[in-house]
């Protein structure tokens, strides 16, 4: 399959959100973290803001929730319309019934690994899952370096579901630029999410034209 691309929102102009989303019509989602200043030290925007830019693009939406007991929020964020909803596994006590909560919306469900967390302790809800987003910085922040051992978390989780035949897609989130790209695709990667290598570049629309051709190369 194609790999993917959902360019995060985190790196746009806020003040110009409208204007910026046109920039990446040809991503595959738009990527939206959602962060509490508690779960992680920032904090972004919510369900809100969500519902407003909803119309303003036909890309699906791929929000990364970030935040304390998502339990909590799950209807909210399914309202705003979004279509991948992510939760961290870190980040609840119960990940398969958040999981179960998700997909009774009809969204496609998520579960997020910090890079610290073992591959492991997603044995269980694999089946369940419609993808999993691998964390290749500490969550929180855009712009910080790729953590290299993560290309061979990646690699690992691709033989785990190519065993399995489970359907599974792999995502990958933070510090990813042309230069790890390739390496980060070959690992197993099915969707790139990038923040500032799309929406800090001169051109958000070449830079992701360039981010396809490496992929695809
Ligand atoms: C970090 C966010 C990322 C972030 C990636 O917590 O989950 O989606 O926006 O930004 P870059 O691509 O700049 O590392
Ligand atoms: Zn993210």
């Amino acid at each position: 399959m194609e790999t993917q691309f959902a360019p995060s929102l985190l790196a746009a102009d806020f003040s110009n959100l409208t204007a910026e989303i046109k920039l990446i019509e040809k991503a595959d989602y738009l990527h939206l973290d959602v962060m509490d200043g508690v779960y992680v030290p920032n904090i972004t925007f919510g369900p809100g803001l969500i519902k407003a830019i909803r119309d303003k693009t036909e890309l699906p939406f791929d929000t990364h929730l970030m935040i304390t007991r998502p339990e909590r929020y799950i209807d909210d964020f399914a309202a705003a319309g979004t279509d991948v909803l992510t939760v961290h596994l870190e980040a609840t006590d119960h990940i398969h019934r958040v999981i179960q909560q998700i997909k009774e919306k009809g969204l496609q469900a998520g579960c997020s690994l910090n890079p610290a967390t073992p591959l492991s302790s997603l044995e269980y809800i694999l089946p369940d899952l419609d993808q999993v987003l691998i964390m290749s910085v500490n969550p929180g922040f855009g712009g910080q370096s790729y953590i290299p051992q993560i290309t061979d978390k990646i690699a690992k989780l691709k033989r785990i579901i190519t065993q399995n035949d489970y359907e599974c897609k792999i995502e990958v989130d933070g510090g990813i630029k042309n230069h790890n790209l390739k390496e980060i695709v070959q690992a197993g990667a099915d969707i790139i999410v990038a923040g500032s290598a799309i929406f800090k570049a001169d051109s958000p629309a070449e830079a992701l034209a360039k981010m396809r051709s490496i992929a695809a190369d």
